[in-house]
């Protein structure tokens, strides 16, 4: 029997998680002042009431007064149960929640463990940092003396050392009753299997902690006095530090500046502190593993624009075309992004003390901005004047587009493509359909096979692939893709926007789809069930059980998103296509025999006088 969970593990676990994360994942939302806004969730409307504020730790909905934490919230709207809800949250914390019971020893000494834990890391903290004022740490000042690190600075990142020794930081952790198992859990200590022995992980180190978003030690990074290897050491993967998602940084950051606008990433500790000493205190270095797209959605949470700054050399040309690429799905209309390369030789420490602040500040307000990476990095090694490179470079900048989200950046990117390559918008268009995601007839665009130095070819993965979205339903076209949402989920309906001239009709899925939609308004059918058995015995019917057999493998939280994502591609699609088309593709319906409705054949009538006048 699960016992009851206790308030101190809620309180502790709202404190700890941030409403404007959650929600962000569900909800699009925009930075507007000191709070977030979006389109809400809990109801239908077209302009933003829906507010998330980060102080409060609250949302809110003017329209339709929905409001609550970060728990209320997923009960809301992942339909899920309290203890649910607390099981989610707690997980993406990797806390495991105790549940309550006098009589339940194992839960309550679980709780202890937990306490233990979060305990455990700011003892840490504080002993290297006093460590740091010793005598015993006089190289170790020296050290951050010489590469010009100031006290202000060292106190604002909690900078500290890890005194010489096997056991300094364990002994003062045993002395607070803190268990061994523990330490070594958390990666302060490390275990020796052969002879059972227990010794601290950092010894002779400057020691950075790495925050959370509220300022809470989850991780240390320490860097040797000389040039002994390994130069850095991180914690290891614990219950609290998953080094993929963290950004060093980013909690210094926020204190800085509490509106923040615009993010740096850089690639070390050392460039996020210089730059912080000398003024630009928003720079943020992830944990020597290349940018990820959590890292990049959990910035553009935050602020409006990204940076990214490279070496100058190879590697880096080589880690932008990375960033590039794990960038480009993220970037919706409103955020961005932008490509600062330095000089050979210099990382942002060295050029921030060279240069001064001011001139460092300026390589960022110039930084190329994505659309322009993006070409010139297409172009590199190509000479546009041969039309076999043109094809190369518009093939590449194409692909890179197809990962691109709808939007004006992506039209006015397309439109820059025609005028660069002298080829017809609607071309490139007609490329960028047939290659959409999913769609049915996804034809393995390659990117070719260049002979371009320094980025790698496939450097940008080719539309068409894109296993990241629909995966589970590769061969499903994009109306058929909506189609099994809504067998799955019927409920989506209510996200379905008036009218059905969006939905693309023709083919049978599409006709299908319409009138599906239709059914589900009427509002009699409401699970997959009783829709199926509306169907039972026909074409459609068979095609339905076809597409409800299918697993749907998107997760119920991200599933709105998608059928919101399908319905605005149609649309698009829609108003980009000629009458000429339309009365096309309606006489093509009738013509097989097909009966339009009311609807299809008084459009078809407009179309035609519209044409012939
Ligand atoms: P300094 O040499 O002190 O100026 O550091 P840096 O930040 O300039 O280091 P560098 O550019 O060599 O490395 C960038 C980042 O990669 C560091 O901040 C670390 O996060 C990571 N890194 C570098 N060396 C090591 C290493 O030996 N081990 C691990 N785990 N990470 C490293
Ligand atoms: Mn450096």
């Amino acid at each position: 029997m699960a016992g009851q969970i206790p308030q101190r593990f809620i309180d502790d676990l709202l404190a700890r998680v941030d409403v404007v994360e959650v929600v962000g994942e569900r909800v699009q939302l925009k930075k507007a002042g000191r709070n977030h806004s979006g389109l809400c969730p809990f109801h239908q409307e077209k302009t933003p009431s829906f507010t998330v504020s980060a102080d409060k730790q609250f949302y809110h909905c003017f329209g339709c007064g929905a409001h609550g934490n970060a728990l209320r919230f997923l009960m809301e709207y992942d339909k899920l149960r309290f203890p649910e809800a607390v099981e989610q949250l707690a997980s993406r914390l990797g806390m495991e929640v105790p549940r309550e019971g006098a009589d339940d020893p194992r839960a309550q000494a679980r709780e202890r463990k937990r306490k233990e834990g979060v305990n455990l890391l700011e003892l840490s903290a504080a002993f290297f940092r006093e460590r740091l004022k010793m005598p015993e740490a006089g190289a170790a000042r020296e050290y951050l003396a010489r590469r010009g690190l100031s006290p202000e600075v060292q106190q604002a990142f909690g900078i500290g050392y890890a005194p010489d020794g096997w056991e300094a930081l364990k002994r003062h952790l045993d002395e607070r009753g803190i268990p061994g198992a523990v330490q070594v859990e958390y990666g302060l200590l490390v275990h020796r299997e052969e002879s059972g022995r227990t010794y601290d992980r950092f010894r002779d180190r400057v020691m950075f902690p790495i925050r959370d978003l509220k300022g809470r030690t989850i991780a240390f990074g320490g860097r040797v006095l000389g040039d002994a290897k390994p130069k850095y050491l991180n914690s290891p993967e614990t219950p609290v530090f998953h080094k993929g998602r963290e950004l060093y940084g980013l909690f210094e950051a926020r204190q800085a500046e509490s509106r923040l606008e615009r993010l740096v990433i850089v690639e070390g500790y050392m460039d996020v502190v210089a730059l912080a000493q000398f003024g630009i205190r928003n720079a943020v270095a992830t944990l020597g593993t290349s940018t990820s797209e959590e890292h990049l959605s959990r910035l553009f949470r935050l602020v409006g624009e990204v940076v990214f700054c490279f070496d100058g050399d190879r590697a880096g040309r080589q880690a932008a075309a990375r960033a590039l690429e794990t960038v480009l799905p993220l970037m919706i209309d409103g955020r961005q992004a932008r490509f600062l390369f330095l000089p050979e030789g210099e990382d942002p420490d060295t050029l921030v003390r060279r240069e001064g602040p001011e001139a460092f500040q300026d390589r960022i307000t110039c930084a190329s901005p994505l659309s322009e990476f993006l070409f010139d990095q297409a172009a590199a090694g190509r000479d546009l004047a041969r039309m076999e490179d043109r094809e190369r470079y518009a093939s590449q900048v194409l692909a890179a587009l197809g990962r691109l989200p709808e939007g004006v950046l992506k039209s006015l990117m397309l439109s820059e493509l025609s005028r660069r390559t002298g080829v017809d918008q609607s071309s490139f268009e007609s490329l960028l359909a047939r290659s959409a995601p999913g769609s049915a007839s996804a034809p393995a665009e390659a990117s070719g096979g260049g002979d371009e130095p320094d980025v790698p070819e496939n450097a940008v993965s080719p539309p068409g692939g894109g296993g990241r979205r629909g995966a589970g339903s590769g061969s499903l076209s994009l109306v058929a893709r909506m189609l099994q949402l809504l067998v799955h989920e019927p409920s989506l309906i209510e996200r379905v926007p008036e009218g059905d001239d969006w939905c693309p009709a023709d083919d049978s899925d599409g006709v299908l789809c319409r009138e599906v939609i239709r059914l589900l308004r009427a509002g009699r059918y409401r699970s997959a069930q009783v829709l199926l058995a509306h169907f039972h015995g026909s074409h459609e019917g068979e095609r339905l059980a076809a597409l409800a057999g299918r697993e749907l493998l998107i997760p119920r939280s991200a599933r709105g998103a998608e059928l919101d994502g399908l319905i605005e591609h149609f649309r698009r699609h829609q108003r980009r296509r000629s009458p000429r088309e339309e009365i096309d593709a309606l006489l093509a319906r009738e013509k097989a025999g097909e009966r339009l409705s009311r609807e299809e054949r008084q459009r078809l009538m407009a179309l035609l006088t519209e044409l012939h006048g």
